[in-house]
């Protein structure tokens, strides 16, 4: 089967908001009295805002009711969307603008997979979204990463099927998600932390269309 699409996790893929990420759980953490480190942060990556909440307050023993929860999600959120509020094509992580770029001239197609519900704002914010034939996020799915939903909802979007479309992903939820999906998985990151991607790179830059192809077809 061809390349004919490719499906794009956000966070840690096409912008660094990590740390941003980690910067806001870390102070909510503290209010808590829970003990958070930004090697906790790594297992949240690719899990959805409730999901990377209920791993902290299990972290910390502590049951909360679901108002207080909604309380401490808009709160960890309203600082993070400060934090990345100042997010310009500066941010874009090395070689996702081009690779995107490439595959748009290839008339190979784009889409974005991510659990975030701020995915449009950063993608907007850095200036992506024209390049974008479908964006699917954390507004649009009731099952968050390993669960391959976003991905397939991305594929069904774009009337592809999983087989045909490669998806990056810099979380193992998300690889899990795109190899449950059925789709050819790059992971972006470690190697060790990605095992069950069909290829590991570190950053997306020097990828080519016809790596891509290359690496389907073997
Ligand atoms: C994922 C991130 O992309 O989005 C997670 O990897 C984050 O760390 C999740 O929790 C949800 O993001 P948001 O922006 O909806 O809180
Ligand atoms: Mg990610």
């Amino acid at each position: 089967m061809g390349l004919k699409a490719c499906l794009f996790d956000m966070d840690g893929v096409i912008v660094d908001s990590a740390v941003h990420h980690f910067v806001a759980w870390k102070r909510l953490a503290d209010e808590l009295s829970i003990s958070f480190t930004e090697e906790d942060n790594h297992a949240l990556k690719g899990l959805s805002r409730v999901d990377s909440l209920d791993h902290i307050l299990r972290m910390g023993h502590l049951h909360l009711d679901e108002k207080t929860k909604v309380k401490l999600m808009d709160q960890k959120n309203a600082w993070y969307l400060d934090l990345i509020q100042g997010m310009r094509e500066e941010d874009i992580l090395p070689g996702a603008k081009e690779l995107i770029e490439s595959l748009v001239a290839e008339g190979i197609r784009v889409g974005l997979g991510s659990s975030s519900r701020n995915a449009q704002l950063i993608l907007d914010n850095v200036g992506l979204t024209p390049l974008f034939d479908t964006v699917v996020d954390g507004n649009h799915i009731t099952l968050s990463k390993p669960d391959p939903e976003v991905f397939l909802k991305g594929a069904a979007a774009l009337g592809i099927d999983p087989r045909e479309i490669v998806v990056f992903e810099d979380a193992a939820s998300g690889v899990k998600a795109a190899k449950t999906g059925g789709f050819f998985a790059v992971g972006v990151g470690e190697e060790e932390q990605l095992s069950e991607a069909d290829k590991v790179v570190p950053d997306l830059s020097g990828l080519t269309v016809d790596r891509l192809r290359t690496w389907m077809s073997a």
